[in-house]
């Protein structure tokens, strides 16, 4: 007896979960074929419906629910048909204003960006941002500052004239603006709303706003001139492979010899032309909203070599609709700002705090003749014969 009443009580244990997810259903039909309440629960919570039974149904206001039912419609009986087919693109819908993405009033993708862009992606500015201030901060407390090894000569050598100093530095305040504005942008509405309040944070964010729409230019000018400026000395070659497989020298076992640019260098150099070049492309489809669709080109190309199938994933969605397209560049932007926001901050450490004498060269232009001995061997050995036989050249 016992037994029985243990097996029908788990019986009607399994029983209820497996109604209470087949509710929709039932609930459905009392709604007369509308959306019920579990549909809408499960949409908010991200838990993806079969949704055929609104999809399938529009351009027939028939099946909208009657107007005498509990969860009916408020107006005209073809209203929630017209809500329907606007949602899922079978409205024939015509509208005076002629921007490209006028016609998709309602985009339910726009959710899992807006979900990602307030959570997750937070989370990883954090980390990698926190992450690489925490490390270098430990580097710099258990190597210190890489100092100048042998004795100072008191003799200077020039390291870049005027033009590449002006393009580092434009390079580089355009950069920082652009990093601070944009990351007030990123985490207002989450962070700095809840501690400013909204008056003060709308005057700062439409602030950083203009400042990060206008000094963009300054910084893509500054891209093409250090690009100019240092491409010839940013090729790689032979001396990098030692340098790299030496750690630079950083841990100790003496400086590798190197040209005017190290490898570690030449890495920077190259982060700061793809990576910067990708923020300015993104940047400039956010800038003009729905004029570019590089995000709809690349999946599309992607999709048709099949790449993502290499790795046994689905393939990329395509067409976009123009929300997306910006919403994929919002994305990316950030994404690549925060990676490359993070390579910048030990680059500014070495260039600063991190070494001996370093800052002088985008400083002064001029560096300790000693400095280039032992950082850029090669390339000082160079300069100096330069000096004693001017005949020489192409330093
Ligand atoms: C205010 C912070 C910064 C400081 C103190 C700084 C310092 C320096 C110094 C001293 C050099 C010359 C190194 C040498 O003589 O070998 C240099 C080079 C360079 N800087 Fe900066 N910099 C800063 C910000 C930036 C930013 C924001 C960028 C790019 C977005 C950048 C990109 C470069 C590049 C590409 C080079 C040449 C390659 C290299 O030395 O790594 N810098 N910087």
């Amino acid at each position: 007896m016992l037994r029985i009443i243990s097996l029908l009580a788990l019986a009607w244990m399994l029983a209820v979960p497996v109604a209470a997810q087949e509710a929709p259903e039932d609930a459905r039909a009392s709604t007369g074929g509308a959306q019920t309440l579990e549909d809408i629960l499960r949409r908010q919570e991200g838990i993806s419906i079969d949704d055929s039974f609104r999809s399938e149904v529009t351009g027939n206001p028939e099946a909208a629910a009657a107007t005498a039912d509990q969860l009916g419609t408020l107006g005209g009986a073809s209203d929630p048909d017209l809500w329907r087919a606007f949602r899922y693109g079978s409205a024939d819908i015509t509208t005076q204003a002629r921007v490209p993405a006028a016609t998709t009033l309602m985009q339910d993708g726009g959710m899992w960006w807006l979900e990602f862009r307030q959570g997750p992606l937070l989370t990883l500015a954090a980390i990698l941002l926190g992450g690489t201030l925490v490390a270098l901060g430990v580097f710099y407390f258990f190597r210190g500052p890489v100092m100048i090894d042998g004795e100072k000569t008191g003799r200077t050598i020039v390291r870049f004239e005027a033009f590449e100093r002006f393009g580092h530095w434009l390079l580089a305040s355009s950069f920082l603006l652009l990093g601070l504005t944009g990351l007030i942008t990123l985490i207002g509405r989450k962070v700095l709303i809840p501690v400013f309040g909204h008056d003060s944070f709308s005057f700062l964010a439409v602030a950083s706003k203009w400042v990060h729409n206008n000094v963009s230019w300054a910084f893509i000018v500054a891209l093409v001139i250090v690009f100019v400026a240092w491409v010839v000395h940013n090729i790689p070659d032979r001396t990098d492979l030692n340098w790299l497989a030496k750690g630079g020298g950083l841990f100790g076992g003496g400086h590798p010899p190197a040209k005017k640019f190290n490898a570690g260098q030449k890495l920077i150099f190259w982060a700061v032309i793809i990576l910067g070049g990708s923020i300015s492309v993104s940047g400039l489809s956010l800038l003009f909203p729905f004029e570019f669709h590089i995000f709809g080109h690349t999946f599309s190309t992607l999709n048709q070599i099949g790449v993502l199938g290499w790795f046994g994933f689905g393939e990329l969605p395509y067409p976009l609709q123009p929300q997306e397209e910006m919403q994929y560049a919002q994305l990316w932007h950030a994404l690549v700002s925060l990676v490359l926001t993070a390579i910048i901050f030990a680059h500014i450490y070495l260039g600063s705090v991190g070494m001996e004498g370093a800052f002088d060269a985008m400083g002064k232009g001029e560096v300790e003749e000693q400095w280039a001995r032992e950082h850029h061997s090669l390339w000082a050995d160079e300069v100096l014969n330069a000096k004693e036989d001017p005949s020489e050249k192409g330093i």
